[in-house]
């Protein structure tokens, strides 16, 4: 069982950003990544398709006989996790928006939140915020058409730089100090993000939160893969291989990429 791979999946590329944290913390764990770039935004869709849509992905992985699943998008988490966790006998590790550690730190009481329109509307994002913001002004903003843009590999390019000037001008006018990325794809735009905010703000995501809780969660159930065999981590896309080629770039330990119909 334990030599058996984590999965992890996304509504498409966002969720690399996660499986290079959990590879980097724990290498010695065979992978399966699902991308289902065919189906993003989740975060345009309505919280059924979004349930439907993390079904589909579990089971795949669980046919794929993983052992443990991250759902390695925040859409996913907030309005399928409680689900999935009452429905499939496997641990799941989640990732929500970093609330709790911004409030904590922001001198100024003013924290900005940008995630995906389904995320901020779930309701587990809105208990979080509540428990964790308290005292604090949270200033939301939908990320509508970036997951879109980062999905295509545009990233430094003025279309997509508009575009974040736009979202994040309200919570710059607000006196923000932290930003917090609420969705797994943004963390490839922080070279751009970094070009736009003062350097006095702090970007903050959840990824290495989530790997650390994955190899918490390997050692609570004796999951963690302490075989002698060669690593691999395979990787699905339903959509462009190229694109999500490019993202995993810097990755030269045995990944495959593959085009799969799921
Ligand atoms: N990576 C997903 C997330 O963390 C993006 C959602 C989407 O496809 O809109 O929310």
């Amino acid at each position: 069982m334990s030599n058996r791979s984590i999965g992890i999946f996304d509504s498409g590329i966002g969720g690399t950003s996660i499986w290079k944290e959990i590879h980097s913390l724990l290498p010695e764990e065979n992978t399966i990544y699902l991308a289902d770039s065919k189906n993003a935004p989740y975060g345009e869709k309505t919280a059924e398709q979004i349930l439907q849509l993390s079904i589909k992905n579990t089971e795949l992985l669980l046919k794929k006989e993983c052992k443990l699943i991250v759902v390695a998008c925040n859409t996913a988490t907030t309005n399928a996790i409680s689900f999935l966790r009452k429905e499939y006998d496997v641990p799941f590790i989640g990732i929500e928006p970093a609330i709790k550690p911004a409030a904590l730190q922001s001198q100024s009481k003013r924290v900005g939140v940008l995630a995906t329109k389904g995320t901020l509307a779930s309701s587990l994002f809105h208990s979080t915020s509540e428990n964790h913001a308290y005292g604090i002004q949270i200033i939301e903003q939908e990320g509508t058409g970036l997951v879109p843009l980062i999905e295509q590999g545009e990233i430094q390019t003025n279309t997509t730089k508009a575009l974040l000037q736009k979202y994040l001008k309200p919570m710059l006018d607000e006196g923000i100090d932290y930003l917090v990325l609420g969705c797994t794809h943004y963390p490839y735009l922080i070279p751009v993000l970094k070009e736009i905010l003062p350097a006095n703000i702090k970007i903050i995501d959840s990824g290495e939160a989530v790997a650390r809780q994955t190899k918490a969660i390997l050692e609570q159930y004796d999951l963690s893969d302490t075989s002698n065999q060669k690593r691999e981590h395979q990787f699905y896309t339903n959509s462009d291989v190229e694109i999500l080629a490019s993202f995993l770039a810097s990755e030269n330990n045995n990944i495959d990429i593959e085009y799969l119909d799921f």
